[in-house]
């Protein structure tokens, strides 16, 4: 039967010209299109060819010309250090339009790197949209990340400028920045020609002359700047993910693309109208924070939310009850595992009853899959339904969902729904050939991918086709596998790589197999995502020893975790490894991580037929047991 949604999905497969051209339409341009898709150059799809516009000026000056100036575009509230700001439309463009100004007055022009090492405060956000304003490129890395990683980012995106604060805050703990800022642009070859520090009371950074400057000071004499426009094409920003090494994928976003995508999404998927208030519980560091913390709220003229504190210890786990409550919230956005911390703290959701959530219409779920128990829960607890939407930092926005500003579909526990209009979602074998419905394969895209995705890995063609494109030939590869059902609904079952999800956050095992193996007593390793109730997934690692060694396992073992924290960083949550003889390996000496990590999950599994010795299976499971893990095979 015909609704919204299905007429919405059907124009946008047989002719997202016509889909996506009107949407545009609704979109400030200096000068329109020429084209709305343009194919010219396959693979490498682009969208509104030949337009011109300023992201920044879609997020806040049309607001403000169009007389809605007085609207509260932001609201900063921050139970870690009790704070609570509120910026008006006008407000903040005033404040970017400076920023912007400060970032030209140091000579960051159009095409200009700027990277954005930032806690969650309403400068981070300002930060981005200066970015935006000059029509600079800029790179938010998340805090959570070691210096090691940072200059990664560095030496990739060569910044002109790094935007930075003198702390975070992670529930009680001071995070100083600093330290870690001066110590990535020492490792880095590429260096920035300035740094601005947001000095916060709680911490002030010690300013290199010369280099570093303070950004209050730099605000005091900006002259604001105006909107630059710039292609449709060109980049807007570049955000660092994993992928299956230690070197990051760049993803790139364009501006026009992102702009038209991500206001529709506003309404069609989130239900949020200009004016309403909308709460995406992440952070500016991961895409979720980029997406539906900054641009698409904005664009949309509503309010949105920067939260800077956790869903349980700030102060407790009623903060999210309070925040909604408090700011009329319609519809939130956050990952599962914030759901079961609360879930932990207060399993029969009392503190529910503290706050008037009468405002509160909708409940959005995504990062990783949500669990039927954590689904179940919210739904009965908050009495709103409760919406897993499935997507990735490439993809931008969601690829999958229950799309309730068009229709709302029965929800099936396990699966984010339908794929979204603009995706042509289907499961293929591994011949690229369609498999029959609730049969698990690849989750693929047919290009070209909507508007608002991927056009490419920073300054990498090749790895971009090689990543995504080249395995299912005129497919885009999600690295999701899963199935779709007779009634079109998809299942995201597994990653077919070796990036895990912890607590929502995107980490490559193969990336810490490289730290580990730089451990001067590490002759192998192997790191898996073990099942873990609060974060979904956390990382295990497995060291093989060279032989001689003699030392004490526990000292290595505290040495490689310390490894993986300074290098790749906290946010990695690697804090579990175990000593093993042998690793257990297929005869062309492939690690068999899957069979372990069925073994430390305790799920049945069967001896592969490729084993090289099944032996090695038995030393595996008593190793594990020892830990608290293992299972007996089948
Ligand atoms: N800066 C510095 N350090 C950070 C950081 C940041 N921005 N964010 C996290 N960290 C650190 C934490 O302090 C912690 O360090 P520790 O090992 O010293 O304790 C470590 O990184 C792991 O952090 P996290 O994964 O957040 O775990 P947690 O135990 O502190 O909290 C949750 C668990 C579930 C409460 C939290 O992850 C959460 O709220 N997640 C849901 C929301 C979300 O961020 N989703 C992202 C995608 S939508
Ligand atoms: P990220 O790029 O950090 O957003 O991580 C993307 C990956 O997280 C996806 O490829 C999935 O593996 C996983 N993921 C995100 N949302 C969901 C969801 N709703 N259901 C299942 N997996 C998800």
């Amino acid at each position: 039967m015909s609704n919204a949604y299905t007429d919405a999905y059907e124009l946008s497969i047989q002719n997202p010209e016509a889909f996506w051209g009107p949407i545009a339409e609704t979109c400030h341009w200096y000068k329109k299109w020429d084209k709305v898709l343009d194919d010219s150059n396959k693979p490498f799809y682009r969208w509104f060819t030949g337009g011109e516009m300023n992201t920044c000026y879609n997020a806040l000056d049309l607001h403000v010309d169009n007389g809605n100036g007085d609207r509260t575009a932001l609201i900063y509230d921050s139970p870690v250090t009790d704070t609570k700001q509120q910026y008006t439309y006008a407000e903040l463009r005033n404040e970017v339009a400076k920023f912007a100004g400060v970032l030209a007055s140091k000579g960051v022009e159009k095409g200009d790197r700027v990277i954005i090492y930032m806690p969650m405060i309403p400068e981070a956000a300002m930060a981005m949209l200066a970015c935006a304003r000059i029509g600079a490129v800029h790179s938010v890395v998340f805090g959570g990340f070691a210096a090691n990683e940072l200059a990664t980012r560095i030496n990739d995106a060569k910044p002109k400028v790094i935007v930075s604060a003198s702390c975070g805050i992670e529930v009680a703990k001071k995070i100083v920045y600093k330290p870690l800022l001066d110590a990535a642009i020492d490792m880095s070859e590429s260096k920035p020609d300035a740094t601005i520090i947001f000095q916060r009371p709680m911490e002030t950074a010690e300013l290199k002359p010369g280099r570093d400057f303070d950004w209050a000071e730099l605000m005091k004499d900006a002259v604001p700047h105006d909107c630059v426009p710039v292609m449709a094409t060109d980049p807007l920003y570049i955000l660092y993910t994993s992928g299956t090494t230690g070197q990051p994928k760049g993803v790139v976003r364009d501006n026009g693309g992102h702009m038209v995508a991500l206001k529709w999404t506003m309404k069609a998927i989130y239900t949020i109208d200009p004016g309403d208030v909308y709460w995406a519980a992440s952070d500016i560091g991961w895409v979720v924070g980029h997406s539906y913390i900054v641009y698409a709220p904005l664009f949309q003229g509503a309010t949105t939310i920067l939260f800077e504190g956790k869903p349980v210890g700030t102060p407790d786990a009623g903060t999210f009850w309070r925040v909604i409550s408090e700011y009329n919230v319609k519809s939130m956005f956050t990952a599962p595992t914030a759901f079961r911390a609360i879930k932990r703290e207060d399993p029969q959701g009392k503190l529910i009853a503290d706050y008037d959530l009468s405002k509160f219409e909708v409940l959005f779920l995504a990062g990783e899959r949500t669990d039927p128990d954590t689904l179940h829960w919210s739904e009965e607890k908050l009495n709103v339904p409760v919406i897993d939407h499935w997507w990735q930092t490439e993809t931008g926005w969601a690829i999958a969902a229950n799309c309730e500003g068009l229709h709302h579909f029965p929800v099936k526990a396990g699966s984010p729904t339908k794929a979204v209009p603009g995706w042509d979602v289907q499961v293929v074998d591994e011949a690229c050939n369609p498999v029959k419905a609730g049969d698990i394969g690849a989750i693929v895209v047919k290009l070209p991918l909507p508007p608002g995705t991927l056009p490419t890995l920073w300054q990498n063609d090749d790895r971009y086709v090689e990543a995504y494109l080249e395995e299912f030939p005129g497919y885009y590869k999600t690295a999701d596998a899963g199935y779709i059902d007779e009634e079109g609904y998809i299942y995201v079952m597994t990653r077919t790589d070796d990036i895990i999800n912890v607590a929502g956050h995107r980490l490559s095992t193969g990336a810490m197999e490289e730290v580990l193996a730089n451990h001067p007593d590490v002759a192998e390793c192997a790191v898996m995502g073990v099942e873990d109730q609060l974060k979904g997934q956390v990382p295990l690692g497995m060291l093989v020893l060279n032989a001689g060694v003699e030392r004490d396992h526990a000292d290595i073992i505290k040495e490689a975790v310390q490894m993986v924290r300074e290098q790749i960083g906290p946010v990695a949550a690697f804090k579990t490894a175990t000593v093993v003889k042998r690793l257990p390996k297929t005869r062309s000496g492939k690690i068999l991580r899957g069979t372990m990590r069925s073994i430390a999950d305790k799920k049945a599994y069967k001896t592969p037929a490729t084993i090289d010795d099944p032996t090695i299976l038995g030393e595996i499971e008593e190793s594990l047991g020892q830990i608290g893990y293992g299972a007996k095979a089948t």
